[in-house]
């Protein structure tokens, strides 16, 4: 495989790949953090939510439908809810053919199953915790789940593991019950309200759209929970041109399901 890129200490932004590498293999499946590996690319981003019962997946909508074949499989079980279906019958499950009939074999997994690829690979997580509404005290057992794969030690949280979500509540919740861990808050924030989130979170990960160089430069300004200046991951950037203008604009990240295209895009850092 390629050496992973290095980053550190570089003005260019890291690159991450979003459910893995997602415009190459099903997204959120080991095939995608697979191919991120093979295109050299150490960061991936996932998605989490608990079943019924209580095992966390990696899987980014509320309900099975679109990325398996959970319709056929169990025609008498809409709408197909995550939390409504065990970990055996999503295991069940097709999680790859509707991407392309190559990818068949692949599951939804268990986020134990998933981080044991990313650390086969070596690679950095920003893991999301999504739709914390519908799990409530997910973020404690996804950081039992951390915890027992060996990503709480001091060299996983320095500089391989980011936890972000869209709900302000979890992203407080996490650090509240283990400081160590980076942050983030997904959205975009008013600035008048970014020293209240920086007491509990590092970065501040918007949607491309809704960023400019201002709006980055006031993030940075701000001292995230770790004493350093608040970080910027923005999603979900494609292309190259939109690539060049984010880091023009500053970013310390982009989240892309292309991450060999977004990488090329950037001078060598
Ligand atoms: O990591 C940012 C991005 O994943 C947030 O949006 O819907 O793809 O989870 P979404
Ligand atoms: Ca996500």
């Amino acid at each position: 495989l390629p050496a992973p890129q290095a980053r550190a200490g570089s003005a260019q932004p890291t690159v991450i790949a979003h459910r893995g590498a997602s415009a190459y293999a099903p997204e959120n499946t080991l095939e995608a953090v697979d191919k991120a590996a093979e295109l050299g690319i150490d960061w991936v981003e996932n998605d989490v939510q608990r079943t019924k019962d209580g095992e966390l997946v990696v899987v980014h909508d509320d309900n099975l439908k679109r990325t398996t074949d959970a319709e056929e499989v169990f025609p008498d079980r809409a709408p197909w809810k995550v939390k409504d279906f065990t970990a055996a019958e999503i295991a069940r499950l097709d999680a790859g053919s509707w991407f392309g009939p190559a990818y068949a074999d692949a599951r939804v997994p268990t986020l134990k199953q998933y981080m044991g690829r990313v650390e086969l690979h070596h690679q950095k997580l920003l893991l999301e915790i999504k739709n914390s509404e519908l799990y409530p005290g997910i973020e404690q057992e996804t950081l039992k789940v951390l915890d027992n794969e060996g990503w709480l030690d001091g060299p996983h949280l320095e500089s391989r593991l980011i936890v972000q979500s869209f709900s302000a509540d979890s992203v407080r919740t996490v650090h509240e019950l283990k400081p160590a861990v980076k942050t983030g808050l997904l959205g975009t924030p008013a600035v008048a309200d970014l020293d209240g989130y920086a007491a509990f979170t590092d970065q501040i990960n918007p949607s491309y759209g809704s960023v400019s160089a201002g709006y980055v430069a006031s993030v940075h300004a701000v001292e995230g929970a770790h004493g350093k200046p608040l970080e910027v991951f923005t999603w979900t950037v494609n292309d190259a041109g939109t690539a060049q203008l984010v880091a023009g604009y500053g970013v310390d990240g982009i989240i892309t399901n292309t991450p060999d295209v977004v990488r090329d895009a950037l001078p060598a850092g």
